[in-house]
């Protein structure tokens, strides 16, 4: 199954980030990974409302806007009208999951839930049917560059089935290199999303040609 990408902003020159935007748009990824943290929900900071905004305006680019931040709720219409396209919230934070897919859907956006590698992946069975997308972490949340944490391949799997016929991305957030990719693609995941190893790459058109090949089974 040929992968989409989703590039992980966080790994960018934050000087430069409108440089970053149309190398990533001249690489050919599908999407751009915005991760917004708030220094409680995981202990890091990074960017948001403004940022978004900016680059959206700039850009054409799918905004897929992953919130590690405790209320998401409270934040959805600021982060549509900004630019998201895709809003993911974490199952772990403290709003009401129900409530915030039905705010994210109401806002006119897709609705996606993200789980930390301890959550389990039965714990999306009751959001199923009001999804449209799914990200397993396979890091910690909170920091680009981390290592793909190998036993997250079977919970890709295992939503992988639970999804069944339903039309929901499924992607892998975290350590996507050449070495973890075709076991994230070929565990079922649509979607790769990738920061540090994408950004380390000479030629960033090949290594996302290589990425979005990377479920084939020769590899
Ligand atoms: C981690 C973020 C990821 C991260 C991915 O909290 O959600 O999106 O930026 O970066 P790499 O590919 O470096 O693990
Ligand atoms: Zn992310």
């Amino acid at each position: 199954m040929e992968q989409k990408i989703s590039a992980s902003l966080l790994s960018a020159d934050m000087l430069h980030l409108a440089d970053a935007l149309h190398s990533l748009e001249q690489a050919g990824v599908d999407m751009l990974h915005f991760d917004v943290m708030d220094g409680c929900f995981v202990p890091n900071i990074s960017f948001g409302l403004p940022v978004l905004k900016a680059l959206a305006k700039a850009s054409s680019l799918f905004m897929d806007v992953h919130l590690m931040i405790e209320d998401p709720c409270s934040y959805v219409k600021n982060f549509v009208e900004a630019g998201a396209d895709m809003l993911t919230f974490h199952l772990e934070s403290r709003s009401d999951p129900f409530r915030t897919i039905q705010a994210i859907h109401d806002a006119g956006c897709q609705a996606g839930i993200s789980l930390r590698p301890a959550t389990p992946a039965k714990a999306l069975l009751p959001f199923l049917d009001e999804l449209d997308s799914i990200l397993v972490m396979t890091v910690e949340p909170g920091f680009g560059g981390q290592s793909y944490l190998t036993d997250m391949t079977a919970k890709i799997a295992e939503v992988r089935s639970m999804i069944g016929t339903r039309k929901i991305l499924l992607s892998a957030d975290g350590g996507i290199c050449k070495e973890t990719a075709p076991a994230a693609a070929k565990a079922g995941t649509d979607v790769l999303v990738a920061g540090s190893w994408l950004f380390a790459q000479q030629d960033m058109r090949e290594a996302v040609a290589w990425l979005r090949r990377s479920g084939e089974a020769s590899l």
